[in-house]
């Protein structure tokens, strides 16, 4: 068997070594075009999860690895004069050429053929292998020759970023945040061995100008460095080594693989320097093409798809992961008001992997002290004394007022519509549902979309508030909410626009009723599903008179019926939404074009409804952050927007996504639509509430206590577990939740079998550390 390898980095070089040493009568070459000891950049981390793979996939190297790292557990936060440790991080640094080295040792050891200062002669130079891996990193030659197969998109990050050196011993992991005339600037430093550290320089585009360095001025940008950081380096010298001031492109490919040849790697995919994951990604990667090429040895070229399909969502996860570290970094001036324990806090959780929880195992002191500051936080803004020897509750459970609402806690059962009622009225369902989520324990809850006309509805399903009769439903609904729950109830009021007059969810969502379809209105006359769904008709200046009142109407029914906060629904492609994105709303008049006219009626709408809504009652509103849509709305135009509503008197944004159009492509993952509330909620200065995929009461505690939102919202955890608060308060140990008397029974069990769950995953927990330490030991 040939096997041709282009790239002798980590990827190709680590593969090479496997594919040899399983195949000892097998041809395998690489091509690197610099010598063996030229070097790029400084020293590389590696978690401990990533060295057991490599010990399993090839011990020899490994024990080399191993011998050669420098060890550390501890991370340093220089912030506005303070300096925070977090300790439990279990990180190992490596030089990357002693790493290259030990591997091109190896490599020659085994009899892989390395052809070093060679430049790789392109991909028809390799039509007789049987496979061809394409390791050849970030700027992958191959990857662009066969572009048309891999579909490869570069997307360019704004940021500016130069790794350097210097000769110094650091403590642990080192960051640090300043500011100065020019701008924001990072400081990420690592010691790979005794005495030598990486160092890496980020800051944004702005910033970079601003200081007038060259992109490949290394001297100035050394001396600027010495001279920002200089209490962090102890004046220490900065060390060059080819240090230009690059952008971070994200790579993707639509597909890794094209009959023979497969990319590994860089190459492949990039992860942002900021979670360390590079390296990593690229020795897994080549792990997992071996172990697909040992189980079709005998026709290698089944392979490469077999390591995509096996490889491919790890490898996306540690992406978005990256991607969602990232834009932490190019966005620190929205974290740059908070104080240094919460600025921690959130700079430790920016990429989801790290929560409140998993902190917590890392550095229990830490989260003590976050629960402290949160705890004084919430109580100076709530105007409470707390007694000196407070105990804080977890963040979840801290109280939180907008206007005259005092909510208990922070978790909150998002709108969800119900498709059960009949000409809007609510029932016995309804009642119970409600009822039953009251019990539950969230400090707020949101009716289902409730339309404010017939034929304002989604479905012949949705609620309503258009009638008397729907007034009294609603009422008793309120009235069991307030009298039996601590729960505090919020309308959700909303018009479907072009999205109306059609089928229930678990029918054809979205598309038109099969029969006894209403004339429907929008924006601009286009329909959901081209040439299936209805074309609405484009609303006139006396169509939006009739609306506005209608929404005013419902208020007003709202207020009699008691509810204690108002939203409304400018989200997801209805009738306001429609109005707000540019992909929905063509009008050429004054409420077209512009954001601002784009926003006219929406606003007026909602300066309408807050005339008739009570003082001392909040409002919010919910809106799709983002159309996901190019052209369409984005977080910047989000910004805008919080502060326009802020600015006529809303009190709280409700930050979803999409649903505009069915063009829309979402980015799903865990909590995926919190960084619009972080982004609204910090720039735009307005209580924000987060939703989407949030599922845990660990995510909770996360959102809150980092300031990325104040409220979170769950809905279908919701459905599951109408309980979630009551059960999430058991595992967390925390008795002050309202259970009600009548299931005080229950509760006392749940604590009890939550507190045994505890103690068996801490077990559990501390044998595997056990293990983990043993190796450790034996490793050094
Ligand atoms: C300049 C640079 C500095 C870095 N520094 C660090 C660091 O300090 N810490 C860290 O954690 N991560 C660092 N990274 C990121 C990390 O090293 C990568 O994620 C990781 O090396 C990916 O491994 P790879 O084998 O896929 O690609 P690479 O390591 O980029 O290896 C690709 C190899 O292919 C060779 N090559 C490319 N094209 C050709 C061709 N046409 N012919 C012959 N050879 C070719 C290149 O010379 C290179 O050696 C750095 C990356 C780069 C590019
Ligand atoms: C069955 C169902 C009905 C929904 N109805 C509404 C609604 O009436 N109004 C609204 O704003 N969002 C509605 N949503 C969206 C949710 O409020 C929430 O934003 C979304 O489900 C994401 O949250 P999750 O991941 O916790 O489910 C609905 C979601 C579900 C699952």
């Amino acid at each position: 068997m040939r096997i041709d390898v282009i790239g002798g980095g980590p990827a190709g070089l680590y593969f090479a070594i496997l594919a040899k040493k399983s195949l000892p009568n097998a041809a395998v070459s690489v091509v690197e075009r610099n010598r063996p000891d030229d070097t790029f950049g400084f020293g590389i981390v590696l978690s401990d999860e990533t060295l057991a793979n490599l010990k399993a996939a090839d011990e020899p190297s490994y024990r080399d690895i191993a011998a050669s790292f420098a060890y550390w557990d501890d991370i340093y936060t220089w912030y506005r004069g303070e300096v925070m440790k977090s300790s439990g991080h279990g990180f190992s640094g490596i030089r990357r050429l002693t790493l290259l080295g030990i591997l091109q040792r190896r490599a020659a050891e085994l009899g892989v053929e390395v052809r070093y200062g060679v430049e790789d002669a392109g991909i028809e130079s390799h039509r007789g292998a049987d496979l061809v891996v394409a390791a050849d990193g970030i700027n992958s030659r191959v990857r662009e020759s066969l572009a048309q197969s891999f579909r490869p998109t570069v997307e360019m990050r704004p940021n500016r970023f130069v790794w350097l050196g210097a000769k110094m011993t650091l403590p642990g992991f080192t960051y640090s945040f300043r500011e100065n005339e020019h701008g924001l600037w990072n400081l990420h430093a690592y010691m790979y061995t005794e005495g030598e550290c990486t160092l890496v320089v980020e800051t944004t585009n702005e910033a970079f100008l601003a200081s007038g360095l060259g992109v490949e001025d290394e001297r100035a940008t050394a001396a600027y460095v010495e001279k920002l950081f200089a209490e962090e380096l102890g004046g220490g010298k900065v060390l060059t080594n080819r240090s230009f001031w690059r952008q971070f492109p994200v790579v993707r490919c639509a597909t890794w693989h094209h009959e023979n040849v497969v990319l590994l790697g860089d190459a492949a995919h990039s992860a942002h320097w900021s979670i360390g994951s590079g390296t990593k990604l690229a020795m897994e990667d080549a792990i997992a093409l071996h172990g697909a090429l040992m189980r079709h040895v005998h026709n290698p070229r089944r392979a490469p798809g077999e390591y995509e399909s096996e490889r491919r969502q790890e490898a996306e996860r540690i992406q978005h992961s990256a991607n969602t570290s990232l834009v932490f970094f190019e966005n620190v001036r929205r974290f740059w008001h908070m104080d240094p324990v919460q600025f921690n806090f959130a700079l430790m959780s920016r990429s989801k992997q790290i929560t409140y929880e998993n902190l917590r195992m890392r550095d229990a002191k830490l989260v003590a002290e976050v629960d402290r500051w949160w705890t004084r936080r919430v109580a100076e803004a709530e105007g409470v004394r707390l007694p000196k020897d407070f105990a804080p509750p977890p963040p979840m459970f801290s109280p939180f007022t907008l206007r005259g609402m005092k909510l208990r806690n922070r978790v909150v059962v998002s709108p969800m519509c119900q498709y059960s009622a009949t000409d809007g009225m609510p029932d016995d369902w309804h009642l119970v549902h409600y009822g039953s989520r009251a019990l539950g324990g969230a400090g707020l809850m949101f009716t289902e979309m409730t339309c404010v006309a017939a034929d304002a509805r989604i479905t012949p399903g949705c609620t309503g508030m258009y009638k008397a009769e729907h007034v009294l439903a609603w009422k008793r609904i309120v009235e069991f909410v307030h009298a039996r729950s601590e729960a505090k109830i919020a309308l959700q009021l909303g018009h479907a626009g072009r999205k109306g007059s059609t089928q229930l969810l678990w029918e054809e969502m979205d598309m038109p009723l099969k029969s006894g379809n209403w004339p429907i209105v929008a924006p601009s006359p286009l329909p959901y599903h081209p040439g299936v769904s209805q074309v609405p008709r484009e609303m006139s200046r006396a169509d939006m008179d009739r609306v506005k009142a209608e929404f005013v109407r419902a208020a007003e029914m709202g207020v009699e019926c008691g509810f204690d906060m108002l939203e409304l629904h400018m989200a997801h492609g209805y009738l306001l939404a429609g109005f707000i994105s540019p992909v929905t709303n063509r009008r050429t008049d004054e409420y077209g074009g512009s954001l601002e006219n784009r926003l006219r009626f929406p606003l007026e709408v909602f300066a309408a409804c807050r005339a008739v809504w009570p003082n001392d009652k909040p409002m919010s509103v919910r809106i799709s952050a983002t159309d996901w849509i190019p052209g369409g709305l984005t977080g910047e135009d989000s910004v805008a927007i919080a502060k326009a509503l802020k600015a006529v008197g809303c009190d709280l944004v409700d930050v979803s996504t999409g649903q505009t159009d069915p063009a829309s492509k979402p980015v799903y993952g865990r909590m995926y639509q919190l960084v619009f509330a972080e982004q609204i909620r910090n720039e735009a200065g307005i209580a924000t509430m987060a939703v989407g995929a949030i599922t845990t009461a660990d995510q909770v505690n996360t959102i809150v206590a980092s300031g990325r939102a104040d409220l979170a919202a769950l809905a279908r955890p919701h459905l599951a577990d109408p309980y979630f608060t009551l059960h999430a308060a058991a595992e967390c140990g925390y008795h002050d939740v309202g259970w009600p008397k009548q299931y005080l029974s229950g509760a006392q069990q749940a604590y009890t079998l939550a507190q045994r769950a505890k103690e068996d995953a801490a077990r559990k927990a501390a044998q595997s550390t056990a293990g983990g330490l043993e190796w450790k030991k034996r490793a050094a």
